[in-house]
């Protein structure tokens, strides 16, 4: 009798609780860089909140393995156990997205807009809205500085660490600096869908 009360109140908590993970701990790790709830405050630390529960997951697992290139999360992560992973990508999936508010310079919106309709759209629709699923990250609202950073590394030759999407690095690889900072300017300014 004793058990079945014990199960039945794990069911009730979730199953984070079930496999013994501390949610409330493992998110305090997170929130100093990633902002409370995953909402950076920090133009080069990507917001966590409202992106795919599968995509958090599959980037954390490539990370920990070393797939995947990262200054800091893949150290981080080595000490995460896979259901540990599978809980935080969880937590922050369930959280609502928030728009970044950029100061927007109307000139490199415009300039980065043409950019991204012709080498981005295709592929990140809806001005960087959808998709948003386990391939493929929502950009549209993302930190700025964040999003230049990441796709930098699409076009930069010298960098050699294998390239999440090869198809991606194909497209924009031949842009210049100043390309890609107008696309990420435009992308973190939009609300996405107009
Ligand atoms: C010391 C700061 C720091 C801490 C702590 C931290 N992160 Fe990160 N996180 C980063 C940085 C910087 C990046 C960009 C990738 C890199 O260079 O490591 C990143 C990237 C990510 C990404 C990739 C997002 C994307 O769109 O590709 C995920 C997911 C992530 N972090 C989750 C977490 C989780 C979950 C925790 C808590 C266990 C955490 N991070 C703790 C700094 C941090
Ligand atoms: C051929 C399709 C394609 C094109 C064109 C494309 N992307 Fe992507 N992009 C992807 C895919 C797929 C991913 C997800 C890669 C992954 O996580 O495995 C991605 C991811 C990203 C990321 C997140 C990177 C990270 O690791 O957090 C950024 C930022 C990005 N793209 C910006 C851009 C910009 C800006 C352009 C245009 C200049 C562009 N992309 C053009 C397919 C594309």
């Amino acid at each position: 009798m004793r058990s079945l009360v014990f199960a039945l109140a794990c069911a009730a908590a979730g199953s984070s609780l079930a496999a013994g993970i501390n949610e409330f701990g493992l998110v305090n790790t997170c929130n100093s860089c990633h902002g409370v709830g995953g909402v950076s405050v920090g133009p080069s630390i990507p917001n966590l909140a409202g992106l795919d529960e599968g995509y958090l997951k599959r980037v954390m697992m490539e990370q920990k393995k070393g797939d995947r290139f990262s200054t800091i999360m893949g150290r981080l992560l080595k000490t995460y156990s896979d259901d540990e992973i599978a809980v935080l990508a969880r937590y922050f999936a369930a959280k609502e997205w928030k728009f970044i508010e950029t100061e927007k310079q109307s000139e490199v919106a415009d300039r980065g807009r043409g950019v991204y309709r012709k080498y981005c759209m295709n592929c990140h629709e809806k001005d960087g809205k959808e998709k948003n699923t386990e391939d493929m990250p929502r950009l549209s609202g993302q930190w700025p500085g964040y999003l230049k950073l990441e796709t930098l590394k699409y076009v930069d030759k010298s960098f050699t660490d294998r390239k999440p999407s090869e198809k991606m690095a194909e497209k924009i690889s031949h842009l210049s600096d100043d390309e890609v900072a107008a696309a990420a300017h435009f992308l973190a300014s939009r609300k996405g869908g107009q």
